[in-house]
């Protein structure tokens, strides 16, 4: 698969309030990584402002490709691919990322390869020391995705399970949003939650009582904003709600993950993208695993994110394959991960 000394990889990330770039070379893994989080930028507006979004990644998504290359000691020159996110994301974000990098590939004469961004998150775990081997069952849980993936081979992904409306991502940044925490909620809801106190307040297991493998997070949020205003709405009781929303969801999580490993009939189980960050996900995965004897596997925390360093190692993969794009600059709002070749 992957061809041992080939050249590095530069990677671009840019599908929505994160520019990250990385180095990434086959047979000697992950050279250098920068990645800038424009947070402070969208925070007065509760939310990603996506023309603010696309302007700050043209401002800094060149200085990043500079500062990583300086970093690996390496030029522009040295470069034998130029992996981006082609989707899914915001339109305008994703096109700063795809004509830096294709512009790039074009000058150095190198090919360049559209990643689909859940593929980036999905195969960050291959990152890691103790790389996973397909086939695995991979939950995929950001912002805008919450998804439960059979992946038979790399590029060969069936989805299991969906989210039907909200995402477990976006229920976290709306939980805290509701209960009036700053943007961007999930962190900060999940590090309020260690203060709550136990048994205070329980939330539903959303769509945990009949079988099937889709979520639903939007009715959690609304039982949520039922129980803050009818409460004294002190900063404890945020405390105790944060815990029961995290416990609830979860829960609903690690039952849907243990449905999926045994419909898929796996033994392995990924977990990938911003809510993989979660400590008390991370810690209940871990201990089903050891009960019930399947295997997880975690990117470290800085990588559970959107970063440069997951897009530059599946752009590796796929350039190893022999892909690569053509010249046009395309990217895709929406993407399913299905619709993507084999690697
Ligand atoms: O993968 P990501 O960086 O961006 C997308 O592709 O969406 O995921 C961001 C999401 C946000 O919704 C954020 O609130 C959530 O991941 N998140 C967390 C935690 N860290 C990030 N949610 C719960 N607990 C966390 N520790
Ligand atoms: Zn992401």
């Amino acid at each position: 698969m992957l061809v041992e000394n080939s050249k590095p990889v530069l990677g671009v990330e840019s599908s929505c309030d994160e520019t990250g770039v990385a180095l990434y070379q086959p047979g000697r893994g992950l050279l250098a990584h920068a990645l800038y989080s424009q947070v402070a930028l969208h925070a007065e507006y509760g939310g990603v402002v996506p023309e603010l979004a696309s302007r700050d990644h043209v401002r800094k998504l060149m200085p990043l490709v500079h500062q990583v290359l300086d970093e690996a000691g390496l030029t522009a020159a040295d470069l034998g691919g130029v992996a981006y996110t082609a989707g899914p994301g915001l339109v305008g974000a994703l096109l700063v990322g795809a004509s830096a990098a294709r512009a790039m590939a074009w000058a150095l004469e190198v090919p360049a390869i559209g990643v689909h961004h859940m593929e980036g998150h999905l195969l960050a775990p291959l990152l890691e020391e103790n790389a996973p081997e397909p086939p695995f069952v991979a939950l995929l849980v950001s912002g805008g995705h919450s998804m439960l993936v059979a992946v038979e081979a790399i590029g060969r992904y069936r989805i299991l399970g969906d989210t039907l409306d909200d995402a477990a991502g976006e229920a976290f940044d709306k939980t805290a949003k509701l209960m009036g925490l700053p943007y961007p909620g999930g962190p900060a809801l999940a590090r309020l939650a260690g203060e709550g106190r136990e048994g205070m307040f329980r939330f539903p297991r959303p769509m945990t009582d009949r079988p099937g493998l889709d979520m639903s997070f939007s009715g959690l949020k609304t039982q949520v904003l039922l129980a803050w205003q009818g409460s004294d709405q002190s900063d404890q009781t945020r405390a105790d709600i944060a815990r029961a929303f995290q416990e609830a969801i979860v829960e609903t999580l690690v039952i849907k993950c243990r449905r999926a490993l045994a419909e898929a009939g796996a033994k392995r189980l990924v977990i990938a993208g911003g809510v993989g960050a979660n400590r008390l996900l991370r810690a209940q995965l871990a201990e089903a695993g050891e009960k019930e004897g399947f295997r997880t596997y975690f990117p470290r925390l800085e990588f559970c994110t959107d970063n440069g360093a997951m897009i530059a190692l599946a752009g590796a993969i796929r350039l190893a394959a022999g892909q690569q794009q053509g010249p046009s600059i395309e990217v895709r709002p929406r993407w399913s991960l299905e619709a993507l070749p084999a690697a």
